[in-house]
């Protein structure tokens, strides 16, 4: 069970006051870690660019405690986003809509759009409410990183350079939320999480996929987002085995991330059995990640994960993971598009 931790007053009194000073605060979501600034306040936002070393032309998502100022951020709320919002809001869905005229710029990365989340995780619920105003906030990691999904996640990216980090303890889902898109009334799924394709069409009815023509920004959508350091690769479920020993063979160490316990004792391998529960291996991913890659490894081999869309959130980040896919002898595994 995933510890649920309320902040003090006196802490979120700190993390309030921090924001309207223009600093960043970072605060527990129950996907990963934000690095959050004042959403109105131009100068706070583009400190969050800086600390990570993001481009600034890539959008971030607006936190807010509730759908009541809604209207602030979005032009035009869509019929069907209402109906997401009640059914999945407080939660781990963000939803892109045109933008109100006087958001700043810097958080759509000059886009018409602007992507809103309400996040459930009590702490999060805690700041937005006691700070009352919008959150601008990515997830709290250097561009192009493993996200974190612990406090001492956010420590590590960026050490004494941030004053104020919120412990909430682990995030209970461990990857980013869903993103969709609105076209029309249609929805598009940008980016998947644990709100799943599934979920989505039992409330919108037909879900468009893949980039659209004028497709908006998804810098987490490129390949090679969330990497660790070690080279990754995703090899078919059934040859994970044979490909830890071909790997580790000379004496090379090699990572192995798998869904079960493996055949036979390989000398050279760290071994981590992350199960074969969608939801458990997701909470702890990121965190095996970043394990697997401080372990002194030259590889990180990942055993392909099953089809079906309890996985993709999974898929979808193992893929981005990856330097390389390995080609399937046997068919397993073929799901696997062999990135650019
Ligand atoms: O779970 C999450 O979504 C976490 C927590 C902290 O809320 N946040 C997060 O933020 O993952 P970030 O910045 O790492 O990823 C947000 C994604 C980016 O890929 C960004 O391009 C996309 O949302 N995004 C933001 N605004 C957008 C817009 N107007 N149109 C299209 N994509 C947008
Ligand atoms: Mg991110």
């Amino acid at each position: 069970m995933v510890r649920v931790v309320r902040a003090t007053q006196v802490e979120i009194s700190a993390a309030v006051q921090a924001l309207r000073d223009g600093e960043l605060v970072a605060f527990p979501t129950e996907t990963v870690y934000g690095l959050g600034a004042n959403a109105q306040d131009p100068g706070a936002v583009r400190r969050i660019f800086e600390a990570k070393g993001r481009p600034a032309n890539h959008p971030v998502i607006v936190h807010l405690d509730s759908p009541r100022f809604l209207h602030r951020w979005v032009r035009e709320v869509p019929q069907t986003a209402t109906r997401l919002a009640e059914k999945f809001w407080p939660g781990p869905l963000t939803m892109v809509m045109p933008k109100a005229a006087n958001v700043n710029p810097m958080i759509t990365g000059g886009q018409d759009t602007i992507a809103i989340r309400v996040p459930a995780h009590p702490m999060a619920q805690q700041l937005l409410t006691a700070f009352g105003g919008g959150i601008a906030a990515p997830s709290a990691n250097r561009y192009g990183r493993l996200s974190p999904t612990r406090a001492e996640h956010v420590r590590e990216e960026f050490g004494d350079s941030l004053r104020i980090i919120l412990d909430g303890g682990e995030c209970q889902i461990g990857l980013e939320s869903t993103i969709v898109a609105f076209e029309g009334e249609s929805v598009r799924l940008l980016r998947p999480g644990s709100v799943t394709a599934a979920d989505l069409r039992s409330v919108a009815g037909e879900l468009l996929t893949g980039a659209a023509e004028n497709s908006p920004r998804v810098p987490g959508s490129a390949p090679m987002h969330y990497a660790p350091q070690t080279p990754l690769t995703v090899v078919p479920a059934g040859e994970i085995d044979a490909q830890a020993d071909a790997a580790s063979s000379g004496g090379r160490r090699v990572a192995v991330l798998a869904q079960r316990l493996p055949l036979r004792a390989h000398k050279y391998v760290t071994w981590i059995n992350a199960g074969k529960r969608p939801e458990a291996y997701g909470h702890e991913l990121y965190n095996n990640l970043r394990t697997l890659d401080r372990a002194g490894c030259q590889r990180i081999l990942v055993q392909a994960v099953p089809d079906g869309d309890r996985w993709d959130a999974i898929r979808d980040r193992l893929l981005r993971a990856a330097t390389d896919v390995a080609q399937s002898d046997d068919g397993t595994g073929t799901s696997l598009a062999v990135l650019p």
